[in-house]
């Protein structure tokens, strides 16, 4: 896979521009119902496909639908497609072109924050199966993400708190200034002032861009940006919550495992915990019972042999990776939730 990744900031009114060194009629829009009802007349030049809206969609018949669908519209090895959409629309988006006729270009045009923030930077691409997410999938970068701010102006309230999840985990585990400027700024991010929002998702690019740059395939570095993720994507799946609002329960976990570990300090915890409640991402884990969670977790991608490859935070701003027996992770867990 190419490492170098290419973001343009720029309104979507310019997608055409940026496209026109593709075949003009081969390139063809993935969107989703609800993106579509609000934003149609900004892609309305290309012929698309629109799905249902929802994490339910990014399954294997989805995929065999879309590619039906491909082929009626006449696709083939030059086609082109772009991704208009949140993170289910770029998933689907960038499986569907990695595997459609053994592989075609594609680019992204995220429209909500957590895509802009996260999903639609890095090629990470793929759908779930019934009870594992992101199980079949693989590593393809998009020619391009056009991200265009504006976007967002029609994103609920709640999408918008969905999205922070992922840039405090950005901040969490790279930037202790930049945790302090969310800590300082949320209800300004969270109410689209126009600095506070550009900054944050400028930022949180910045730091998705420089890691995966470094690796691609997620061989070491890579694996910090599942922090919260492996509890995350298993209460996901388990109590079907929104993705931001579940990694910010798997946040709180894995921060009680790195409290019980000596790890982190109950203040940097706290003050983690209490910017994910000041956000809305409602981070506490009471209501959750961790030994349901276990079937899911050791499924998980991230699970390597007898070990589990945990992040953790030692103190805000630093992270590592922790590669611990899966029985040691059992112990653990049975100590601290008896
Ligand atoms: N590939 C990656 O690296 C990566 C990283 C993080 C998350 N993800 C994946 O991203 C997915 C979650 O993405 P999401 O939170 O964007 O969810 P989503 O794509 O389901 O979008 C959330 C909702 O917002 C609607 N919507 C999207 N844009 C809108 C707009 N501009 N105005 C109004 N409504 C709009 C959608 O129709 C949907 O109902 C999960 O499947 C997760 O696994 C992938």
């Amino acid at each position: 896979m190419k490492s170098s990744i290419n973001i343009i900031l720029a309104p979507i009114s310019e997608l055409s521009f940026f496209l026109k060194n593709y075949p003009e009629k081969r390139i063809i829009v993935i969107t989703d119902q609800n993106v579509d009802t609000f934003h149609s007349d900004k892609f309305s030049d290309f012929p698309k496909i629109v799905i249902d809206a929802g994490e339910s969609q990014k399954n294997i018949l989805q995929i065999e639908k879309i590619a039906e669908k491909l082929l009626e519209l006449g696709a083939d090895r030059t086609s082109v497609l772009v991704g208009i959409g949140g993170g289910v629309v770029c998933d689907i988006c960038g499986f569907i072109a990695s595997i459609f006729m053994r592989g075609i270009q594609f680019c992204y045009v995220p429209t909500t924050l957590l895509a802009q923030v996260d999903a639609a930077i890095g090629g990470k691409t793929g759908v779930n199966t019934s009870k594992i997410k992101n199980v079949l999938g693989t590593f393809n970068m998009p020619e391009f993400t056009l991200v265009d701010y504006s976007l967002l102006q029609t994103l609920a309230p709640q999408e918008l708190i969905n999205g922070m999840a992922e840039v405090v985990k950005h901040a969490c585990i790279s930037d202790e200034s930049y945790f302090g400027f969310l800590e300082n700024n949320y209800d300004k991010i969270l109410a689209q002032d126009s600095f506070a929002l550009t900054h944050t998702i400028s930022k949180s690019i910045e730091i998705k861009k420089e890691i995966v740059e470094q690796d691609p395939e997620e061989k070491g570095l890579r694996k910090l940006l599942n922090y919260g993720h492996t509890f995350g994507h298993a209460i996901e799946k388990h109590y079907q919550i929104t993705h931001g609002f579940a990694i910010a329960k798997g946040i709180s976990i894995i921060n009680k495992i790195a409290l019980e570990l000596g790890i982190l300090t109950q203040e940097n915890a706290d003050r983690i915990y209490n910017l994910n409640q000041q956000i809305g991402l409602n981070p506490e884990i009471e209501s959750i019972d961790i030994q349901e969670l276990l079937p899911y977790i050791t499924n998980d991608k991230k699970k390597t042999g007898a070990k589990i490859s945990l992040v953790v935070v030692s103190s805000i701003g630093q992270s590592e990776v922790l590669n611990i027996p899966y029985i040691e992770l059992e112990k653990i867990i049975s100590t601290i939730w008896k």
